[in-house]
């Protein structure tokens, strides 16, 4: 399962990337938002750190717009995957920019007949919001074994990106499922690497190695 970060703030991506298991970045409007630097800028930056995909969203809402600017975006780097809200225009514009050789990763995902729909229209990923769907009182990652099952029914090669995460049990519960993918806030990353009882098992360790007779 590749894990990717869900941030536009680079000193995030530089830190996760450094610990060598950074597989790829995505960002929407928002993140980006929090940032106060142009989004072509942060983008450059960002490609510059990590060697993998790169999902840079679009925020027209007409399916020529859409096409446009995800030609601009790609044009700012090989890894960029241009993200297209699922809307049928977003189907347009998906179809259209994948027959130009374009990568698209299709987000605001919250059914499994809309990722359906992505995949037959060409996407390389799609973003399921499972923390969205928690937060409205359904279970999100039920939304990820279905689409699993349906991509793995068909033979699809559309990936599923499991997004809007908000613990570690979301990680270890996609990862469970087969979801190829997960992104996740840096706060969400940062604990994945620890356990209480690796610490106090190293201190222990540590202290004892300290017993034994220097040569
Ligand atoms: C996915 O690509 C989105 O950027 C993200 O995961 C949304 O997460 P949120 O629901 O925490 O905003």
């Amino acid at each position: 399962m590749k894990l990717f970060l869900d941030t536009a703030n680079v000193e995030e991506i530089r830190t996760v990337a450094s610990w060598g298991i950074l597989d790829g970045v995505t960002t929407n409007p928002s993140l980006v938002a929090k940032e106060s630097r142009s989004f072509e800028e942060i983008l450059r930056e960002v490609c510059g750190l990590v060697d993998g995909p790169v999902s840079a969203e679009v925020v027209s809402v007409e399916a020529p717009a859409m096409i446009a600017e995800g030609e601009r975006l790609a044009r700012i780097h090989p890894n960029i995957y241009v993200k297209i809200p699922m809307t049928t225009e977003g189907l347009k514009a998906t179809r259209a920019l994948r027959s130009k050789g374009i990568r698209v990763n299709m987000t605001l995902i919250f059914s499994s007949l809309q990722a359906l729909l992505c995949a037959k229209a060409g996407a390389s990923f799609v973003s399921p919001f499972i923390g969205r769907l928690d937060d409205h009182g359904e279970t999100g990652m039920e939304l990820i074994e279905e689409i699993v099952t349906i991509f793995r029914n068909y033979k699809f090669t559309t990936e599923v990106l499991v997004a809007s995460v908000r613990h570690p049990i979301h990680v270890k519960e996609a990862a469970l499922l087969g979801a190829d993918i997960v992104t996740m806030p840096f706060s969400v990353f940062e604990k994945l690497p620890r356990h209480p009882l690796t610490d106090l098992g190293l201190e222990r360790f540590l202290k004892d190695w300290q017993k034994v007779p220097k040569a």
